[in-house]
């Protein structure tokens, strides 16, 4: 078994996304399972110009772009099960992940049309490429789950477009406040993820549950976005919520 981790973060190793792939990776190590990451921070990724110059007959599979694109898929290919991590920047994910992901343009020949298991159409993409079963992690700052949903469904979707089995779907909310030690029960439970991918290729709702488990405990005016829109309509009840939030926020943020 062989894991390949894709870190989406423009901080490369010393950010937080780093960090928990480096628990699941450790663990799936520790379970004897082969690993590599891959720090697209540290390599040179040039966007897709939609040029077509890789879907003429001549040059079918490869792109004018000379970067690292092709030896980050060529990375990819050889593994059994595939990590991508990102951070959320702006509500979504990386543009490093985005645009590495634009660049699955040149790996097939994009008027071959395939119905997919979930009953979609898509375009080809190299199938060693893109049907691997693969766990998503984002992290970001913020307490909220809409800050996460985006990326999230766009893995979900991910998923079902390149039919490929999503085998864990991570998110770590207020990020900063998390340990880095590898002793705290989340850590643990990223440590778990990773033995658990390399011994079974999933990761088991208990797992799962416990790793994305809130760090602060909110009270509900805060925590539900239902509340919050309710209590937003009254000046002084927002600006509680406001000052509560920003003290979360400023924890995070000064840590
Ligand atoms: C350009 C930029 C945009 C960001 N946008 C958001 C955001 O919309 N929501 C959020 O919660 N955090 C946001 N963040 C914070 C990052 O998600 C957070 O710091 C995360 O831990 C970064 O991952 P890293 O530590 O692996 O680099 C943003 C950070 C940057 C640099």
């Amino acid at each position: 078994m062989k894991l390949v981790a894709v870190n989406a973060s423009f901080r490369g190793r010393r950010g937080k996304t780093a960090h928990f792939l480096d628990l699941m990776l450790a663990g799936a190590a520790s379970s004897g399972a082969q690993i590599d990451r891959i720090d697209l921070a540290d390599l040179e990724l040039k966007h897709c110009l939609d040029c077509q110059r890789c879907q003429k007959p001549t040059f079918l599979a490869s792109c004018v772009l000379k970067d690292d694109a092709a030896s980050v898929f060529d990375r990819m290919r050889q593994a059994d099960l595939l990590l991508f991590g990102t951070p959320v920047y702006t509500l979504g994910m990386s543009s490093l992940l985005k645009t590495l992901f634009e660049r699955y343009y040149f790996t097939a020949n994009v008027r071959s049309f395939e119905l997919t298991k979930s009953g979609l159409f898509f375009h080809n993409v190299d199938p060693a490429l893109c049907r691997k079963p693969f766990v998503s992690l984002v992290v970001c700052d913020n307490l909220m789950d809409e800050t996460v949903k985006n990326a999230r469904q766009y893995f979900h979707l991910y998923g079902q477009f390149m039919d490929a089995p999503h085998v864990g779907d991570l998110f770590r909310k207020s990020a900063s406040l998390s340990e880095s030690d590898g002793q705290s029960p989340v850590e643990k439970a990223y440590f778990q993820a990773g033995t658990e991918l390399a011994l079974r290729g999933r990761i088991s709702r208990a797992t799962q549950k416990a790793a994305n488990s809130s760090l602060v405990l909110l009270p509900p005016f805060v925590q539900w976005s239902w509340v919050r829109r309710l209590l937003a309509k009254s000046r002084s009840a927002r600006a509680k919520i406001e000052a509560r939030h920003r003290t979360v926020m400023d924890a995070a943020v000064n840590r």
